[in-house]
């Protein structure tokens, strides 16, 4: 099932994710007694981690029963400015209190290839995500599964070193058959920056290789677009 939802602003916008990830975790803690979820990186879910942290959302989930993975990280210590992990321990993880052991940080103090075959020993043992949480870049990358880039083409492996020429550098993410494996997937996408990704994602043509976030077919889950009306300008369809 394919949901897609249109806000005014970032604000309703990451109240809306607050409120259905809220309904997610409990419906999958009611019946699978866990929840385990990948959050994304980038500056657009900072709205929505604020709120899960606030007085409003932070008392409807019991968090004990969750387990926080990220579905890409930067190849920079876990205390950089711009490292995913980082921002969501500000975020959301310190404010909420969240056991480490129940978050599994990419390491990047590895060498990018071991970070991530550890962290594919760390997925397989959880088994497929409940949840994954997803942006969306201009380029239409999501994750770090930028275009034309090797990770793309990855079939068996859950977790990657991905070299992306344009950055110079690894970039550490889950790969499609992770993604796709998951109970729900979940965009949250904003700015008009965004529209023609948006739209060449969800109504242009089959270009996987350049509309990366094209491949982000759950197996048997439901992938849910919520947008602000400015990332969703370019839309036509209904
Ligand atoms: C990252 C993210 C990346 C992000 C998009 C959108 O590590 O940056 O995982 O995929 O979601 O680039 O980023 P913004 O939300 O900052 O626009």
């Amino acid at each position: 099932m394919r949901k897609v939802l249109i806000k005014n602003n970032l604000d309703e916008l990451g109240d809306a994710a607050a409120g259905l990830f809220v309904a997610i975790a409990i419906e999958s803690i009611a019946m699978r007694g866990k929840f385990s979820v990948a959050l994304a990186g980038g500056a657009t879910p900072r709205a929505l981690y604020s709120l899960l942290g606030s007085d409003k959302y932070k008392k409807k989930v019991n968090w004990s029963k969750v387990t926080f993975f990220f579905g890409d990280e930067r190849n920079v210590p876990a205390d950089a400015d711009d490292s995913n992990y980082r921002m969501a321990n500000e975020t959301l993880l310190a404010p909420l209190g969240i056991n480490a052991k129940k978050v599994h940080r990419w390491k990047t103090e590895l060498e990018p290839t071991e970070a991530a075959a550890d962290y594919e020993t760390r997925l397989r043992a959880n088994g497929p995500l409940d949840l994954v949480l997803l942006g969306l870049g201009s380029d239409a990358h999501t994750a770090s599964l930028f275009p034309q880039t090797k990770a793309l083409n990855e079939k068996e492996k859950l977790a990657v070193a991905n070299w992306v020429e344009k950055l110079d550098d690894h970039r550490l993410t889950l790969t499609f058959p992770a993604i796709n494996a998951a109970q729900d997937v979940m965009f949250l996408v904003s700015g008009k920056e965004k529209a023609d990704a948006v739209a060449g994602v969800l109504e242009g043509e089959s270009r996987p290789d350049d509309l990366p976030a094209q491949r982000v077919k759950p197996t048997s889950g439901n992938l849910f677009w919520l947008f602000d009306v400015a990332a969703a300008s370019g839309l036509k369809g209904p």
